[in-house]
């Protein structure tokens, strides 16, 4: 965008379109919103979530950071999540990784990266867990994208841990989906968690309720 004036002049276009297909548009936007997915990506300014998803304002709830994260201690993203399940009542949340992704390849770095540290040693204790796996894949290209996507199953985890996720489960069948992003076909790649099991396995420890 080399003319930030642009902007506005895109946004007036968007409206005279918006309005051509629908006069009530807007006013029905402003009524409210009962999104069915929350979706948490990544922050990448390629992977743009309602265009890959092929979604209209106001059927997703958009959480975006650096390399998709679900930190327990992370206030946003868990106000997000409370807020999508309680108060929008969600049925779907959504953890979409992407090939490619810069944060992910920032943790296979031997480098000091100042306030990037505390957030991408999330990462790095993924690979610490899988640490057997990757490190017998000999490409390392194959082995970064295996870490994109044991990544986003391992923020799954950190939903399921999680008591809005595990109560929304029990009272309405909440679902937690992996999905990856594949930036060089523009593929959207269902990883296929297994919901069921990872509650069940993890429940012993990380039940709340
Ligand atoms: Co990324």
């Amino acid at each position: 965008m080399k003319n930030i004036t642009k902007v506005f002049e895109n946004n007036k276009a968007w409206i005279e379109e918006k309005l051509k297909i629908n006069p009530d548009y807007f006013k029905n936007l402003a009524e409210g919103q009962t999104p069915e997915f929350l979706y948490i990506g990544c922050s990448d300014s390629r992977v743009s979530a309602e265009d890959l998803m092929g979604v209209q304002p106001g059927e997703v709830f958009v959480h975006r950071n650096i390399a998709n994260l679900v930190n327990n201690v992370d206030l946003s993203v868990m106000s997000v999540l409370n807020y999508a399940i309680q108060h929008l009542k969600v049925q779907h949340v959504v953890v979409c990784g992407h090939y490619g992704c810069g944060g992910v390849k920032a943790a296979l770095q031997a480098q000091d990266l100042g306030i990037l540290n505390p957030w991408l040693r999330n990462i790095r204790d993924v690979y610490r867990l899988h640490k057997q796996e990757l490190n017998a894949i000999t490409n390392e290209e194959d082995r970064y994208n295996r870490l994109v996507e044991l990544n986003v199953q391992e923020q799954c985890v950190n939903l399921i841990k999680t008591a809005a996720v595990q109560l929304a489960n029990k009272e309405r069948g909440l679902i937690v989906h992996g999905w990856v992003f594949d930036i060089k076909t523009g593929k959207l790649i269902d990883l296929k968690i297994n919901f069921k099991e990872i509650l069940s396995q993890i429940m012993e420890i990380y039940k709340l309720y």
